[in-house]
């Protein structure tokens, strides 16, 4: 017999018990058994789209024994320090003032431990400095000028993360703001003046069944100065529970930690679901509690949320709002698969028009 029993074999478990109990049988003799989930053989590694170099290396890096936060967090690093990634640590657009603030959040399962770390300045990798939380104090979240000096007590060093490029963009974006301000306009760039919210998510489970996630940002750009995003909120921008699995997201973080997306799509995951099913729940929260000014004239939402998951058998899966427009690619996802590292397409909610 499989040790590795469906929902419907538990479930069956459980009414067994109850109708048990019902004939007065000795209590003893009704418990449940274990449920015991089979690892992945090989680990599994799944991030957004982004994260494409990070769980190559995340992968690997479990394969030769890693622990899966310690990779996790080396995976997302090769974001971080990317000079030419503008979402995400070194080189991250910065708030409506030009200075770049971070947010990063992390957990690892088998120690149940968490570290975050939001609105940090000046320091490249957030993610490691989220781990630092986690590992050595007895605090969650550590934000603002707070979190830089812990780091600096590490050893990190302190940084101009603005690179040229981001630098351009804020300067283009502060000149189109308004017809009405003091800066005189300037030609605008389709990409740069728009509002991208760039993140990464990377959660992983290796074959001894331990799961860990991390996600790192440099937010919304052009922010008001210390907007936090879900990114750092543990249960928003990523949770893990390594009896079940972990989750993290992308995308309006305002939308997502209304409704706790990375937690709830563990749980929904505990109850049952696929990752894939999981997320797409969640995505249907998000909807159904999105306020009137987000949402178009048939009520869709106006913005792009993504959620990644990873279950503690190695299934993986994510979804988005909006899948492709005509022609177009969709969201796509980044998984190692305990082999090779490649891109997949998102399930998601509506076509995109
Ligand atoms: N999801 C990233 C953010 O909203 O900051």
């Amino acid at each position: 017999m499989s040790d590795h029993p469906s929902r419907r074999d538990f479930l069956g478990a459980a009414t067994g018990v109850a109708a048990g109990a019902a004939l007065g049988l000795p209590r003893a003799a009704l418990a449940a058994p274990a449920v015991h989930i089979r690892p992945p053989a090989r680990p599994v590694a799944v991030a957004s789209a982004n994260g494409i170099r990070g769980v190559e290396r995340a992968g690997q890096l479990v394969s030769q024994g890693m622990d899966t936060l310690d990779a996790a967090v080396e995976g997302v690093k090769i974001q971080e320090l990317d000079p030419d990634d503008t979402s995400v640590g070194y080189g991250g657009l910065p708030n409506e003032m030009g200075v770049v603030q971070l947010d990063a959040s992390c957990m690892h399962g088998p120690s149940k431990r968490a570290g975050a770390v939001g609105a940090l300045e000046g320091i490249k990798t957030p993610s490691v400095v989220a781990k630092y939380v986690l590992l050595y104090t007895n605090h969650i979240m550590l934000v603002g000028e707070g979190a830089k000096r812990f780091a600096l007590s590490y050893g990190f060093t302190e940084e101009d993360l603005l690179t040229e490029r981001s630098r351009q963009a804020w300067l283009r974006w502060r000149a189109n703001r308004g017809a009405s301000d003091d800066w005189l306009d300037v030609p605008a760039d389709a990409d740069l003046v728009a509002r991208p919210t760039g993140t990464i998510n990377l959660n992983c489970v290796n074959p001894n069944g331990e799961i860990s996630s991390v996600t790192t940002t440099s937010g919304l750009a052009w922010k008001i100065p210390g907007r936090v995003g879900d990114s750092p909120i543990i249960g928003a921008g990523q949770y893990c529970d390594n009896d079940v699995g972990a989750a993290g997201s992308t995308g309006r973080g305002e939308s997502n930690i209304k409704v706790c997306g990375a937690f709830l799509t563990v749980d929904h995951m505990r109850r049952g679901m696929s990752p894939t099913d999981a997320a797409l729940e969640t995505l249907r929260r998000v909807v159904a509690t999105t306020e009137p000014r987000l949402l178009d004239p048939e009520g869709r939402p106006t913005f792009d949320l993504n959620f990644y998951a990873v279950n503690a058998r190695g299934e993986f899966g994510a979804a988005a709002i909006y899948g492709a427009r005509a022609g177009g690619r969709g969201s796509q996802f980044a998984v190692f698969d305990g082999e090779t590292a490649g891109l997949r397409d998102c399930a998601y909610l509506y076509e995109r028009r």
